[in-house]
């Protein structure tokens, strides 16, 4: 009798990350008595704003418990299309505004709406982790394209050129990206967009952290002149707003794919969390807008005082990060292997970081993301005994 085979064979290509491994040694090693300073996790340290929660709460308490529509509250596609105008003075039709489980829902819908099993897909590499398991279930490509400081860790539009392959549908960008927080100018936005459009495929902009750039603005593809039906934006609550746990986000769309996001949205998740719209609302108001950029401000320095301190430590970071709350730190002048190191650093001093063979293939064995989601007494703290471990780190 044939075997029950139980599993998908797409779960094969979908790996657990190795922070995942570090972070349950941390746990253990804190039930044990350690302090351990957690700078591997990607989300901000701040709770959500209190005005913010209160709203989410009266809305449970006014008993909306129910679903609304799949794409969202219309007064809160009509709120983030305000933000637009508003922060960048740029005018979207709401109805174009898709709102989402997390970013990560607007991820499902967009490469669900777009990508077949055998398209290929254009990412920097590094990048965000989780882009090539959303393509991988749908059985298609991620094309990850090597990048470096000298294009501040972005795919350029004469990469796109070059790589685009006869199966390749669409480039994917992150600014700022993680795990880089470096940012792509509206410039090179709009070169890409073209390179992407006259290949005839999709451009899809993570603009996730936006909102966490220090001494400059990031620039929406919204902004873009011309973007036909090729552009897609994804955003979130998770970052700037303080927001993860709520699992809220959303999807800016060409008008014409809008219904077909709806169905999509329909059979996946029926609808975004009820609750967290409610309470999403309440963070556009001055009152939260006014705590986020003191919350900004904060992790300003946060970041200015790493680039000078971190250096020192014999990490080096080659190209000064303008967003997102994340340092990527060369580190092949200590070690060739980014795992043993974390994984070392975590056992001998609690600090906690992710290696940056989690974030693709390109000298990811040379590099490390620093998270600096702690105050600045904890990442002083964790300076110091960084410090101390470099000093006496051999490899294994
Ligand atoms: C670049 C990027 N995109 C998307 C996400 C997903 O975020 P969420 O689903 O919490 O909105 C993350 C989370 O860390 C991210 O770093």
């Amino acid at each position: 009798m044939a075997a029950l085979r139980t599993t998908a064979s797409r779960l094969n290509r979908i790996k657990s990350f190795h922070v995942m491994a570090l972070l349950d040694r941390a746990k253990q090693l804190e039930s044990q008595g350690l302090d351990v300073i957690h700078l591997e996790v990607g989300e901000p340290d701040f709770a959500t704003p209190d005005n913010v929660v209160a709203a989410g709460v009266a809305a449970l308490q006014q008993g909306k418990t129910r679903y609304t529509a799949p794409s969202g509250l219309p007064e809160l596609r009509r709120a983030i299309a305000g933000f637009y105008r508003q922060r960048y003075g740029v005018d979207i039709d709401p109805g174009r505004v898709v709102v989402t489980p997390g970013a990560s829902g607007a991820i499902s819908l967009v490469t669900a709406l777009l990508f077949n099993a055998g398209d290929g897909v254009l990412l920097a590499d590094p990048g965000y982790p989780c882009n090539d398991n959303f393509l991988h279930l749908l059985g298609a490509e991620p094309q990850r394209v090597a990048v470096g400081p000298e294009s501040a860790y972005q795919l350029t539009a004469a990469q796109v050129e070059q790589h685009w392959r006869g199966n390749t549908r669409g480039a994917w960008v992150a600014s700022p990206s993680n795990p880089t927080g470096t940012l792509l100018s509206r410039d090179e936005l709009a070169a890409i967009h073209q390179a992407v459009d006259a290949k005839g495929g999709a451009l899809l902009v993570d603009e996730i952290y936006h909102g966490l750039t220090y001494g400059v603005d990031a620039a929406t593809a919204l902004a873009l002149p011309d973007t036909r039906d090729s552009l897609f934006v994804i955003n979130s609550f998770s970052k700037y707003f303080n927001m993860t746990g709520w699992r809220l986000g959303w999807l800016v769309a060409p008008a014409c794919h809008v219904e077909a996001l709806d169905r999509l949205a329909q059979n996946f998740f029926l609808a975004p969390p009820t609750a967290a719209q409610y309470a999403a609302l309440e963070a556009f108001s001055d009152a939260s807008i006014a705590v986020y950029e003191q919350r900004r401000e904060i992790l300003h320095r946060r970041r200015d005082y790493l680039l000078q301190a971190l250096p020192a430590l014999g990490l080096k970071i080659p190209c000064v990060p303008q967003g997102a709350f994340y340092l990527y730190c060369d580190v092949s002048a200590i070690t060739g292997d980014s795992f043993a190191f974390c994984r070392q650093l975590l056992e001998q001093t609690g600090v906690a970081i992710t290696p940056g063979i989690d974030f693709g293939d390109h000298q990811a064995n040379h590099h490390v993301r620093i998270a600096y989601t702690q105050d600045l007494d904890r990442l002083a703290l964790a300076v110091q005994r960084l410090g101390n471990f470099i000093a006496h780190y051999r490899e294994a």
